[in-house]
């Protein structure tokens, strides 16, 4: 047996056994959903200036900000569907084998595979929500229709309407935050799923999970950060195989046992 199919087999007893199980993705999980990563050969930060999603930039130039927003995030990203890696996500919470999902990812794409509770610990692009009265629309056919003139109003109170994810220099939503922290310190299995880990106070979880007693999962095309300091079960390869074949480990773990 390869050493990678041992690790998968290690994995799926692993998580068969867990009484909380975490998994934490980063931009990796939709690369094969057509969304780039941001760092690497052909990263977001590589084609768009992240400066223009800087908070002061946004409230100084809502227009221009709006601007490669909507073209970004909207015109190109928001085409981009849910792939396998994010289905057996949605399948592993509905099977009890997933006890929380923690994600960087702002694409809404673990929403759309069907994961009921995702801690969006940088907010979505699935919602918008006025910087005035703090009113929130996430139905996408209103989205659509309200950024079709930049920048958007508020429906109910004409205040400027903003992405309800996080911009450069603004804080991680408390609850999200919160919640993500205190899900790393019970988890038993925290599984890390395409994510460099360059980017705090998030690249904190695995960490914090690991001194808390956790078995630490890594998926990543690449070793990252985490793999030499944190992960005790490297999974190299691409997120929609790695999943697939854990989740028929699991799967078949179900039959033996
Ligand atoms: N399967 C698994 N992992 C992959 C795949 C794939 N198909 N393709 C790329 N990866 C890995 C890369 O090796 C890299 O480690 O995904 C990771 C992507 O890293 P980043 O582009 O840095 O994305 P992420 O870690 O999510 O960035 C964190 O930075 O700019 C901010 O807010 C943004 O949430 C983002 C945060």
């Amino acid at each position: 047996m390869s050493t990678f199919d041992t690790n998968i087999t290690r994995a799926a007893r692993l998580m068969h056994s867990s009484h909380y199980t975490v998994a934490f993705t980063g931009a990796g999980i939709s690369v094969e959903s057509g969304i780039p990563p941001f760092r690497g050969g052909d990263g977001l930060w590589d084609k768009v200036d992240p400066s223009f999603l800087e908070i002061d930039y946004f409230y100084q130039q809502p227009e221009k900000s709006w601007k490669v927003i909507r073209e970004i995030f909207y015109q190109y990203l928001g085409k981009a569907r849910p792939n396998i890696a994010h289905c057996v996500l949605a399948r592993l919470e509905e099977n009890n084998l997933l006890h929380a999902l923690i994600t960087q990812n702002i694409d809404n794409l673990h929403q759309q595979a069907g994961n009921q509770d995702v801690i969006e610990f940088h907010g979505t692009t699935g919602r918008l929500i006025c910087t005035r009265c703090g009113q929130t629309i996430g139905e996408s056919d209103k989205i659509n229709h309200l950024i079709e003139i930049l920048p958007p109003r508020c429906p109910e109170c004409g205040g400027l309407l903003k992405p309800d994810f996080v911009f450069f220099s603004e804080m991680i939503p408390e609850s999200a935050r919160d919640r993500s922290f205190a899900a790393a310190r019970k988890a038993s299995v925290f599984i890390i799923i395409g994510t460099s880990g360059e980017v705090f106070p998030a690249a904190m979880l695995p960490t914090n999970a690991k001194r808390a007693g956790a078995t630490v999962i890594e998926v990543n095309t690449e070793p990252s950060s985490y793999t030499h300091q944190v992960t005790d079960i490297f999974l190299q390869g691409k997120a929609s195989t790695v999943l697939e074949t854990l989740e028929q480990a699991l799967n078949s773990n179900n039959q033996v046992s």
